[in-house]
């Protein structure tokens, strides 16, 4: 199929119910496809949206575009959650049906109000011109999740900014509510985060760019969302463009963090407890995550794994990406962990236990039914090798992590897997480790998903992979004798 722009923005409407149970049927057989982890029905989803709690249930959206794995007219499906594991879809939230939304409901937040839950996003909308006008629209859903769209926008572009203007995330702060969003400067074409608030959602004061770190953020910010997380504020968000001087990345468009110690959103001003902006992940496919605080304070996010202008292999299957599982934020000695929430033990059964030392070349250490299950592995300090994950009988497909726990390096490598893609921007993925200490590893594995947790959460390491189903093999080769200890579960679908 050719994809014209006509096409992929020709309304839903027109596109037949036949045609949409023929790709949900496709996605839903594909050997790739993921059995805990939000997943498009059909189609392509990026950015998950209004990530919240509402109504006693967690709820989170995601950007949709159904009828085929590219980025076509986009839509926000909407999922409702008792413990941040189990997701019921509930369908599509926000049609891009009316002229402030015509070409897009693009990513935005959700934010209770009294009784119903307010929905924020942005109307992508181009003219016969093709040029862009975006509006900052709203939308109140109900305890019935029955949704309503505001007749007219909350505001459109900001004379600031270029038409790269979106992604508002809603907080309440005092008694002002506060919209933080991804801009382009207009006068520098530099990427910026713009704050407005409002106490009545007509009128809106406009308090200029955040004041963060004094670096150039590259040409556009996308997705910027600011969390509380043990008291720190911390700004979450996607420069395009950054220098690699100013972040070390490797991905086409990073997500990066930075922590701080204040955060005065009348001002603007974010104060940086630490000088320098980090990577959220570092694998290959994390994007535009989505952190929020609970009403207990809990800070929570969830991830896009996916990438904006990638090719990725289900692409021929006529659908594309995930969601992350949901990690929990904590900050402690000076780092920010992620980890998966708690109840996704729920999904573990069949436990195996793994102790032991390494004698020969290859140990063995475990062969599940299939790509779905959970690893827990502690590695001795001072040792070196790989460990296999998905791999063939020979070891010869795999993917496969690199470690040294005595110069302190880990190397997440997709370079051995059936399917290469992306290959333009490296096949592996390095971190440093601290020195002569044993490394812990939790590793969650969905067919074609990848989430590792270093070392309690320090470091997080995603990457979609694409290996035979039946190459299920983890095995452990190091140079010299080694201690290993261990768990294995296998994972229910959510
Ligand atoms: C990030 C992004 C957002 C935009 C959305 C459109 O991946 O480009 O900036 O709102 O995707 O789907």
């Amino acid at each position: 199929m050719q994809w014209t722009d006509e096409l992929r923005y020709l309304p839903y409407s027109k596109w037949s119910a036949a045609k949409l149970l023929e790709l949900q049927h496709q996605a839903a057989n594909s050997k790739y496809q993921l059995k805990y982890h939000i997943r498009p029905i059909s189609g392509l989803l990026n950015d998950p949206n209004g990530f919240s709690y509402f109504n006693d249930k967690w709820h989170v959206f995601y950007q949709a575009y159904p009828f085929g794995a590219v980025h076509g007219v986009k839509s926000w499906v909407h999922l409702q959650s008792d413990d941040l594991v189990h997701w019921e879809n509930i369908g599509l939230a926000i049609e891009p049906d009316t002229i402030y939304d015509s070409h897009g409901a693009y990513s935005g937040s959700a934010c209770q109000i009294d009784d119903k839950l307010f929905l924020m996003y942005t109307g992508n909308v181009r003219d016969k011109d093709w040029v862009r006008h975006p509006y900052q629209n709203g939308a109140w859903m109900d305890k019935d999740n029955n949704i309503t769209k505001l007749k007219e926008p909350l505001f459109a572009q900001s004379e600031h900014t270029t038409d790269h203007f979106r992604d508002p995330q809603l907080l309440k702060i005092a008694d002002r509510y506060f919209a933080i969003l991804g801009a382009q400067d207009k006068e520098t074409t530099r990427g910026k985060i713009a704050i407005f608030s409002t106490t009545d959602f007509k009128n809106w004061q406009d308090h200029g760019y955040l004041d963060m770190l004094d670096l150039d953020f590259g040409y556009m910010i996308e997705c910027p969302n600011l969390v509380f997380v043990d008291d720190h504020p911390v700004l979450i968000f996607c420069p395009q463009g950054i220098a690699k001087e100013n972040l070390d990345y490797q991905n086409i468009y990073p997500n990066a963090y930075l922590v701080g110690k204040n955060i005065d959103l009348e001002n603007a001003q974010f104060t940086p407890s630490d000088s320098k902006l980090h990577n959220l992940d570092e694998g290959f496919d994390v994007y535009a995550s989505q952190a929020f605080n609970a009403p207990d304070g809990k800070a929570y996010m969830i991830s896009w794994v996916g990438l904006p202008e990638i090719a990725y292999p289900t692409d021929a299957e006529n659908w594309a990406h995930c969601l992350s599982v949901v990690k929990e934020l904590t900050y402690q000695d000076g780092h920010l962990l992620q980890k998966p929430v708690k109840t996704m033990t729920s999904l573990r059964h069949n436990e195996t236990t793994l102790q032991g030392m390494t004698e020969a070349k290859r140990t063995d250490l475990y062969k599940p039914k299939q790509n779905q299950y959970e690893i827990q592995l502690t590695l001795a300090a001072d040792s070196n090798g790989t460990l296999h994950l998905a791999g063939d009988d020979q070891l010869e497909h795999s993917l496969q992590l690199h470690f040294d726990t005595k110069d302190g390096k880990l190397c997440l490598d997709r370079s051995k897997l059936d399917l290469i893609f992306a290959e333009e921007w490296g096949m592996t993925r390095t971190i440093t480790l601290p020195k002569h200490q044993e490394l812990q590893l939790q590793i969650l594995i969905d067919h074609s998903l990848c989430e590792i947790f270093v070392n309690g959460g320090q470091k997080v390491l995603t990457a979609r992979f694409f290996n035979k189903p039946k190459n299920t093999q983890v095995s452990l080769i190091s140079e010299a004798k080694m201690r290993y200890t261990g768990k294995c579960w296998e994972l229910f679908n959510m």
